[in-house]
């Protein structure tokens, strides 16, 4: 495992020339108002590179989902200022930020958020039809992936008809069919057994490998540990170190 105790923001700067995928500088958010306000992110400064998967880290409650819905644009920022590939995305208005997200991010969440109403293969294709695919062609490449991802007999059922692991599956395909610039995974191998979850990371780590692409993941999962290159540690709503994949003392096994 790699070492969390300190608390000051150590942001290490990479060896080599590397893009910015994400830049959060000072990024502050609250809940709630009055009395029962609560700042769950402190003034967060974070960097992230592309070519790169990165994973983020920390105790249950720490706001990690909170952090990568802000980076992600899905909530905005009380404070401080979100940078996508140079594009400061906290500073968009609604429909640009839409579009931006739309063109550039895939995202699955803790809970999958699958649309009830459509099946498998037409819930993975939901990116490609907000980009103006027609429905024929976005489920046909919606197939593709969900056989890549083992999934291809169950392409024409319902969230409601299918396991836990397999409606992650369907987030997944959903988060990638678009190609984004970013990904940004919440707990993606949570409900996943060994191999599946391996295959998962496998590609995830090839779209990552690209020079202008980049992944986040939330994770607990020790399982992956050895896909990380470089592992962001939260506590209480801070960053509390980031560390490359040498730096960090994590063996496959996780131990
Ligand atoms: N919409 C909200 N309104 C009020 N409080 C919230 C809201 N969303 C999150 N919180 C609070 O913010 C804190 C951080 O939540 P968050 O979901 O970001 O944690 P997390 O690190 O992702 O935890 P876990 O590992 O359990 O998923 C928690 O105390 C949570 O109760
Ligand atoms: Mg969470």
């Amino acid at each position: 495992m790699w070492q969390t105790e300190n608390k000051d923001q150590a942001v290490e700067s990479p060896t080599r020339q590397q893009t910015l995928a994400v830049q959060c500088h000072g990024v502050v958010k609250e809940f709630g108002s009055g009395q029962a306000r609560i700042q769950v992110l402190r003034g967060i400064d974070l960097e992230i590179y592309a070519g790169e998967t990165t994973f983020l880290v920390g105790p249950s409650g720490c706001g990690k989902t909170t952090l990568i819905s802000v980076i992600a644009g899905l909530l905005r920022p009380n404070e401080g200022v979100v940078s996508l590939f140079g594009e400061k995305t906290s500073q968009l208005r609604a429909g640009a930020l839409v579009h931006f997200r739309a063109m550039n991010l895939g995202f699955v969440f803790q809970q999958f958020n699958l649309l009830p109403a459509l099946n498998a293969a037409e819930n993975a294709a939901v990116p490609l039809v907000v980009q103006g695919m027609s429905l024929f062609k976005a489920v046909r490449k919606a197939n593709e992936l969900l056989e890549r991802l083992e999934m291809g007999k169950h392409k024409n059922k319902y969230p409601n008809q299918l396991s836990g692991g397999q409606q992650q599956r369907i987030a997944i395909a959903r988060a990638l069919v678009h190609n984004p610039r970013l990904v940004i995974c919440d707990e993606p191998t949570a409900s996943l057994d060994a191999q599946t979850g391996h295959a998962v990371m496998e590609m995830l780590q090839e779209l990552a490998s690209a020079p202008d692409r980049a992944v986040i993941i939330v994770t607990h999962d020790s399982r992956i540990y050895s896909f990380a290159d470089r592992i962001a540690s939260m506590s209480d709503g801070q960053i509390t170190s980031v560390k490359s994949k040498q730096e960090s003392q994590f063996t496959k096994d996780g131990s």
